[in-house]
């Protein structure tokens, strides 16, 4: 009997790993599990990622870190947790205790940090963040050097330890763009400001998976992919997958909860958005928009069914949409639906579901929410591990 869930290769994602790790050279890999593995699961893809070399973890939340952290306990097996957003009531404290590295754009974050530091009785470790052109968060190049100094200040003291610097591409999986020279040369001035103001970063890092994948000379200490570990290609339209050397790790799967036979001229689903053309079989998945199928693969997300490329017929409802099985449908209620997976046995991929629906295949997996079931692959073995 089929039922909906995420089939996650926990072996796929350790073949990723040693990929990304291969093309980073002598840097180390900070494994971005942020998202919930980008919908994988963080625990055991942050597992895998440190059983396949990586040395880092990397997250966005704090809250995000305390939780891996709490969940691996001895699997974390020495690797650094890096996070880089924080809630305004953020428990820094907590944080420093378990040994999480905080990113940091402003003085006023530091002073905060600095703070709680000083309450935890160790110093923050922090990696001072440059906007080098992404627009996003980072030092404006012109508060670098305050940011800078006010970090080395708090060095002297003991209260923090600036053990990185870091920096983040606008357009990256865009090769040739003229933004990624110039963002190049900002971080590489950043960093020449730095080392003259007297800072001694342990590790900078620039690089996610594209600027890795493509080749760009940004490798410094550390590298920073995300969607690659998942086997996800950041550069669809120059590379898939198998051309980047890259495994999905993901397969999304369900079953068809409703069989049943429909007359001709029958509109499917809210606002009848598909008609029946002829008399038809028609077959209900009980996934929507609820479980993270979006509302834009009305008529056109694609699904594999029986060794058949289908797609939805009408409009993706809160919990369930319908395919047009075909007069002569062998299908049967209960039989597997595959919505995406590696697409070695010729389903639709995550790639595919973007196209369809016009959006990138982080938001693809990212979207996934906690309630479905996950199922991990490991060593050829399948078990089901907290996420
Ligand atoms: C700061 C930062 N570094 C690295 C990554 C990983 O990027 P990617 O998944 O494209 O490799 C992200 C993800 O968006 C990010 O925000």
């Amino acid at each position: 009997m089929h039922r909906s869930r995420l089939v996650i290769d926990l072996d796929a994602i350790r073949h990723n790993a040693r990929r990304l790790a291969q093309a980073a050279g002598p840097a180390e890999l900070m494994a971005v599990v942020k998202a919930n593995a980008y919908g994988h699961g963080a625990v055991p893809a942050a597992r895998a990622a440190i059983e396949a070399g990586a040395t880092h973890l990397g997250v966005a939340q704090l809250k995000e870190a305390l939780a891996i952290e709490a969940a691996l306990g001895p699997q974390r097996s020495g690797a650094r947790i890096l996070a880089w957003l924080y809630e305004p009531d953020a428990d820094f404290a907590k944080g420093i205790e378990r040994g999480i590295e905080l990113g940091v754009s402003t003085p006023a974050a530091l002073e905060a940090i600095a703070g709680a530091a000083r309450r935890a009785g160790r110093p923050a470790v922090v990696h001072l963040k440059l906007d080098t052109g992404l627009g996003r968060a980072g030092a404006p190049r012109d508060a670098w050097e305050d940011l800078v100094r006010e970090a080395l200040a708090l060095e002297a003291e003991g209260a923090v330890r600036a053990r990185g610097a870091w920096s983040h591409f606008a357009y990256a999986d865009d090769p040739g763009n003229p933004t990624i020279a110039a963002q190049m040369e900002a971080f590489r001035d950043g960093l020449s400001l730095a080392g003259r103001l007297g800072a001694r970063f342990e590790v900078r890092h620039l690089a996610n998976s594209a600027a890795l994948l493509t080749g760009l000379a940004v490798t410094y200490d550390l590298v920073r992919p995300g969607l690659a570990l998942y086997g996800l290609s950041p550069i669809p339209a120059v590379a898939g997958p198998a051309e980047l050397g890259l495994a999905p790790a993901m397969t999304f799967e369900s079953y068809l909860s409703l069989v049943k036979t429909v007359a001709a001229g029958q509109g499917l689903s809210y606002g009848h958005a598909y008609v029946t053309d002829r008399r038809t079989v028609t077959g209900i998945v009980p996934l929507g928009y609820a479980d993270g199928i979006p509302r834009a693969a009305t008529n056109v997300g694609p699904v594999r069914v029986g060794g058949r490329d289908l797609r939805i017929a009408g409009r993706v409802c809160m919990d369930q949409f319908v395919l047009d099985l075909g007069p002569d449908a062998p299908e049967r209620e209960g039989d597997r639906v595959v919505l995406f997976g590696p697409g070695a046995d010729g389903e639709p991929t995550a790639q595919d579901w973007a196209d369809a629906v016009g959006t990138i295949s982080y938001e693809v997996t990212t979207r996934l929410p906690a309630h479905l079931e996950r199922v991990y692959v490991d060593g050829g073995a399948q078990s089901a591990q907290p996420s």
